[in-house]
C-alpha cells in the first residue's frame, strides 16, 4: 500500500534545513554516489531544473572551473557563479538549440559575463546565422556537455495514462537534445514514470544509447512509479 503524499515529510524538512530548494536533491546525490556522475570541471545541462536543488548540488560538485546550464518553463532564482538558467520549453527544440549554441561557443562564454549569471534569460533573439537543422550549431565553434541531467516532470492531469505519456514525450525530447549535445561517451540521466508506454521507450533508448541502466532511488516517494535511467552515449559517435 503506497504511503500518502505528505508535503512536509522528513526529506523536505532535511532539504530546508540544509539550504536546498527541493527534496529531490537527495535523489541526485544518491545517483551520483551510485554512478559517479559529477566531477570537478564538468559541463552539465540540467533539463526541468526549477526550483534548482539539482543545480545547487551540481554547482558545488563541478566547482569554479565547471559550468552548469539549467532550463525550465519557470524561473529559477540565482544559484552560483558557475550556473546560468534559461526559461525555455524543452519541447521547443529550436529555442533549446539557440540557447545552447550561444552558451557553448568557444572561447568559453560567461566568465566575462555579457549576460548576468544565474539570472533567467529567454532564448537569444533569432540568430541570422541559424539554419533550420539543429545540427548546424555543432561545429568546431561549439563545445559539448559532459553530462545531461533531467528531473523533468509534466504538470499532472490526474489521469495516470495521460501523465505517463506526457512524461515519455518530454523524455523523448530530452534524450534527443542529450544525444545531440553530449560529447561521445557522455552520460545522461532521465526520470521516467513507468506505465503502458515505458517498455517501448526503453527499447528505443537501448537502440540509440551505448548503455542504459535503470535505477530506483530510496528518496522517491513510495507511491511514485518513477524510475531513473542512467545512459551513456556511444564513445565513438559524433557529438
Ligand atoms: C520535479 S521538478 C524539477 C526539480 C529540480 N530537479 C530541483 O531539484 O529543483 C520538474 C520540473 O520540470 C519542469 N518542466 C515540465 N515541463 C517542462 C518543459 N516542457 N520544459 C522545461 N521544463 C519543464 C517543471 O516546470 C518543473 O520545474
Amino acid at each position: 500500500m503506497p504511503k500518502p503524499y505528505i508535503p512536509n515529510d522528513e526529506w523536505s524538512r532535511k532539504a530546508a534545513a540544509e539550504g536546498y530548494r527541493a527534496r529531490s536533491v537527495y535523489k541526485l546525490m544518491e545517483l551520483d554516489e551510485k554512478f559517479g556522475l559529477l566531477k570537478p570541471g564538468m559541463k552539465v545541462l540540467d533539463c526541468g531544473a526549477s526550483p534548482g536543488s539539482w543545480l545547487q548540488y551540481t554547482a558545488a560538485q563541478i566547482g569554479p572551473k565547471g559550468r552548469a546550464i539549467g532550463i525550465d518553463l519557470t524561473p529559477i532564482a540565482p544559484i552560483a557563479d558557475n550556473v546560468k538558467t534559461f526559461i525555455v520549453d524543452m519541447k521547443d527544440r529550436v529555442a533549446v538549440d539557440e540557447v545552447l549554441s550561444e552558451e557553448m561557443k568557444f572561447p568559453e562564454r560567461g566568465q566575462e559575463g555579457n549576460m548576468a549569471r544565474g539570472q533567467n534569460v529567454s532564448p537569444p533573439e533569432s540568430n541570422p546565422t541559424y539554419q533550420a537543422s539543429p545540427t548546424s550549431f555543432l561545429s568546431s565553434q561549439t563545445s559539448p556537455f559532459d553530462l545531461v541531467l533531467s528531473d523533468i516532470a509534466p504538470s499532472t492531469s490526474g489521469i495516470a495514462d495521460v501523465d505517463q505519456w506526457r512524461s515519455i514525450e518530454l523524455n523523448q525530447m530530452v534524450a534527443e537534445v542529450a544525444q545531440h549535445w553530449l560529447k561521445p561517451g557522455g552520460r545522461c540521466v532521465l526520470k521516467v514514470f513507468r506505465g503502458a508506454d515505458f517498455d517501448q521507450f526503453l527499447w528505443e533508448l537501448k537502440r540509440n544509447w551505448a548503455e542504459v541502466k535503470p535505477a530506483h532511488v530510496a528518496t522517491s516517494r513510495d507511491r511514485s512509479k518513477e524510475i531513473y535511467l542512467v545512459m551513456r552515449k556511444a564513445p565513438s559517435s559524433k557529438p
